[in-house]
């Protein structure tokens, strides 16, 4: 038993070429899950997450709300946390070090707990990711930090404060830690340049329905007065647009057609203007996207991520396979992140060809027919491309570094066969 479970990886095996056709159920979204889920250790109550998607960092997000002394546990009505009794400061280094998110959990202990510890969240295979906005913007509120080499110990003597922030750049998740350490705060905080990412309108929605006073959600200025005390609630979670934007590049990619379910398509706009250029045709209905895709894409003149509404820099990874095999050449600029196109040295073993002219652009050369192969997913967005590039190359891939993808995928197998595709995920020895 010992030797086998030492040799053995998951692999997710894939016979593309395959029209996709059919209908799949949109998870719940992952970026919108985590900050809430950390934001649920500042009520001393019991909440209700309906829709939560079942991914592993939403596991590691539970493992450290229990370490802290919360109690977690998955429903068939959804994630019940009950943070009545968090007595912890400490995040464990092991769930911090697995996935980014344990940084959502900064602002909320200092709220919570007026103090927290935790490990320097490390480089990251999409590049640096620092954490200086986060930092200079909790100092303003009051909060010390003391730094090692790879731990950050933050406490706040007088209490969160509020006062008046301006973010250098509009960062996900330092808006997500100042709101959360706002909205208990002494006063009124408000926050110029912050990311107005749907992710964020969640958690401002959670949190209002928990008592807070959050003004300006969805836009880039925040007043938020803080309040004495939250309450627990039942939230639905929304559908994860990059999934959504995943499966949609799956059907176009095969030149399928599918509905798919519950796709939150007003956060999409910026991705689904861009499969239209692409020859891609859809419909939106109010409970889901139609896609129908095509044997010929054309290739869109330029492709430029940014911050929301923007087009998204996760779905970029995703689009690379079905830009290589769109009608023409094509540059992609990547404006968030300095190293994401690491997938293309797994792409290329499939026949996609790149050429990286800078550590921000990409020229991605079409009219490639994708081949089948064994590559190995690097990073969750990147994992997922190779899965997408797998369905429409000829012959059969195997993709192994599943362990990424289902950081954000709850069962990408069983949502693209529901599609008819034929991908299973199977575990080989590979020792
Ligand atoms: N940045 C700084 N200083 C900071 C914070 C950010 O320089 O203090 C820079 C980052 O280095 C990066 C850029 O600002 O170059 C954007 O970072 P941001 O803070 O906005 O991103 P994030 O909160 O770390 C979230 C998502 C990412 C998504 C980005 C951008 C979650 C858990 N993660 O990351 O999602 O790509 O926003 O939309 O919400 C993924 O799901 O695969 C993923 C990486």
């Amino acid at each position: 038993m010992e030797a086998k479970s030492l040799c053995t990886e998951k692999v997710i095996q894939i016979h593309g070429g395959i029209p996709l056709k059919g209908a799949t159920r949109i998870q719940g979204s992952k970026n919108a899950s985590l900050p809430v889920l950390a934001a649920s250790i500042l009520i001393p109550d019991t909440c209700l997450f309906m829709n939560c998607p079942k991914i592993t960092d939403v596991y590691q997000m539970m493992d450290i709300v229990s370490a802290l002394g919360g109690k977690t546990s998955f429903r068939d009505s959804g994630l019940e946390i009950d943070a009545r009794d968090i007595s912890g400061y400490a995040l464990p280094n092991e769930n911090v070090k697995a996935m980014r998110s344990g940084i959502c959990f900064l602002g909320a202990l200092l709220s919570r707990k007026g103090e927290v510890r935790l490990a320097l969240p490390g480089g990251c295979v999409i590049g640096d990711r620092p954490i200086d906005i986060h930092i200079h913007s909790l100092e303003k509120m009051g909060v010390v930090f003391q730094r090692t080499e790879d731990e950050l110990y933050a406490y706040a003597p007088k209490g969160l404060l509020g006062t008046t922030l301006r973010l250098r750049l509009p960062s996900v998740g330092a808006t997500e830690n100042l709101i959360m350490a706002a909205v208990k705060a002494q006063g009124e905080t408000i926050i110029y340049g912050a990311a107005k990412e749907p992710e964020i309108k969640t958690l401002c929605d959670f949190l209002n329905a928990c008592g807070a006073r959050i003004e300006g959600v969805g836009q880039d200025t925040l007043h938020i007065q803080g309040v004495a005390t939250l309450h627990g609630c039942e939230y639905q979670l929304p559908a994860d647009r990059i999934v959504a934007g995943t499966y949609a590049t799956a059907v176009a990619i095969t030149g399928g057609e599918a509905f798919l379910e519950e796709a939150p398509i007003k956060d999409m706009e910026a991705f689904l203007v861009l499969l239209g250029k692409m020859g891609v045709k859809y419909e939106c209905f109010p409970d889901g996207l139609y896609i129908v895709g095509s044997r010929t894409l054309q290739t869109p003149d330029y492709l430029k991520t940014d911050v929301y509404p923007g087009f998204p820099t996760d779905l970029q990874s995703i689009l690379l396979p079905a830009l290589s095999t769109a009608t023409g050449d094509c540059i992609v600029e990547e404006t968030l992140f300095d190293n994401r196109f690491g997938v293309t040295e797994e792409l290329m073993k499939m026949c996609g060809k790149y050429v990286k002219i800078s550590d921000r652009i990409l020229l991605v050369i079409g009219k490639r027919q994708l081949k089948g192969a064994t590559i190995k997913a690097g990073d969750l967005r990147g994992g997922a491309a190779l899965v997408v590039a797998g369905l429409a190359a000829q012959e059969t891939t195997s993709v192994t570094g599943v362990n990424y993808i289902e950081r954000g995928y709850e069962n990408i197998c069983r949502d693209l066969n529901n599609l008819g595709a034929r991908i299973v995920l199977k575990e080989e020895c590979l020792g």
